[in-house]
């Protein structure tokens, strides 16, 4: 029991993972232990929510080495939250996630259910509303690919303190954009944008390749955010994380808080990477 709640092989389900996973759980790591710091004091309901939690570990491909996954970083930070709700859509996950809570013997609430994370939103949101006057929320939107809708990031929204971290798929996008954006159905890209205004600006970007189209697609996206009352930012680079094995762009991380020092504290995070080094600008 002891295990469960270290990097270690505890017997239990593991997600496979690349190296490059260390770099997106440092982040989250990192502003976990900044957010629940300072804010623990001044709220004193926090909760997080982890609606593509996974089993709570991984194990790198490559070394064999095992990384604490999203949900159990949260679960064993400095300064836990108050309640925790996780969803995954493999069972296996749940099963072996609910074990490791078990392990912490925190006191938070903690719940952790099998299912979609579009559909379980809708009971989250419901669950924290009685009391979202005076809770502080933070998620993690942690997809494998598409799978995140857009009207499940603006559902999370309408609760009045809920800062996000989203894994935005720009490998995934790069591999479907071109497919379908000339398709007249529906497709996962137009739900995961939350409509079709991500074809103007690809099909535009086809045609002139002037300015590199995620920064595009991104600006977007934080605008369909600003409207849901986000700070909008525009001045720090979202954090991409790269296939080091196969040098490819994966997904990149984007913040978004509707309070100003939520920006402050994820800029302060993302000035650095995993191995302490300053992160460079790049160029999409
Ligand atoms: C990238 S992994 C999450 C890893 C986790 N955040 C961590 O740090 O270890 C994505 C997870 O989403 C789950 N998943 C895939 N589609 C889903 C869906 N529609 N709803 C909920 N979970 C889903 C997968 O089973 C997988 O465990």
């Amino acid at each position: 029991m002891y295990n469960y709640l270290s990097p270690v092989d505890d017997g239990l389900a593991m997600r496979p993972a690349g190296p490059w996973a260390k770099e997106k759980l440092d982040y989250l790591n990192r502003y976990i232990a900044v957010f629940e710091t300072a804010m623990r004091d001044t709220w004193r309901e926090r909760n997080y929510i982890d609606l593509m939690a996974g089993p709570g570990k991984n194990r790198v491909r490559e070394t064999g080495e095992v990384l604490l996954g999203s949900p159990l970083l949260a679960l064993t930070t400095r300064y836990p939250f108050t309640g925790y709700h996780f969803v995954d859509l493999n069972e296996a996950n749940i099963v072996a996630l609910r074990e490791r809570c078990l392990a912490t013997g925190s006191g938070a609430a903690i719940r952790a259910v099998v299912g979609d994370c579009n559909t379980e939103a809708d009971t989250i949101v419901d669950l924290l509303r009685p009391t979202a006057h005076r809770s502080l929320n933070l998620a993690f939107l942690d997809p494998e690919g598409l799978e995140l809708q857009w009207n499940t990031v603006a559902k999370l929204a309408s609760l009045p303190r809920m800062d996000l971290v989203i894994n935005y798929p720009e490998g995934g996008l790069n591999r479907l954009m071109r497919k379908v954006y000339k398709a007249t159905r529906e497709t996962s890209v137009d739900r995961f944008s939350g409509d079709r205004q991500w074809r103007d600006v690809y099909r535009a970007w086809m045609t002139s390749r002037r300015l590199p189209v995620h920064r595009q697609l991104i600006d977007l996206y934080k605008r369909k955010l600003a409207a849901l009352g986000y700070v909008e930012i525009h001045h720090f680079e979202e954090p991409l994380v790269r296939n080091t094995i196969r040098s490819a762009p994966l997904y990149r991380l984007l913040f978004a808080s509707k309070h100003p020092l939520g920006d402050k504290f994820w800029h302060e995070v993302t000035r650095r990477d995993v191995y302490g080094q300053r992160r460079l600008l790049e160029a999409r």
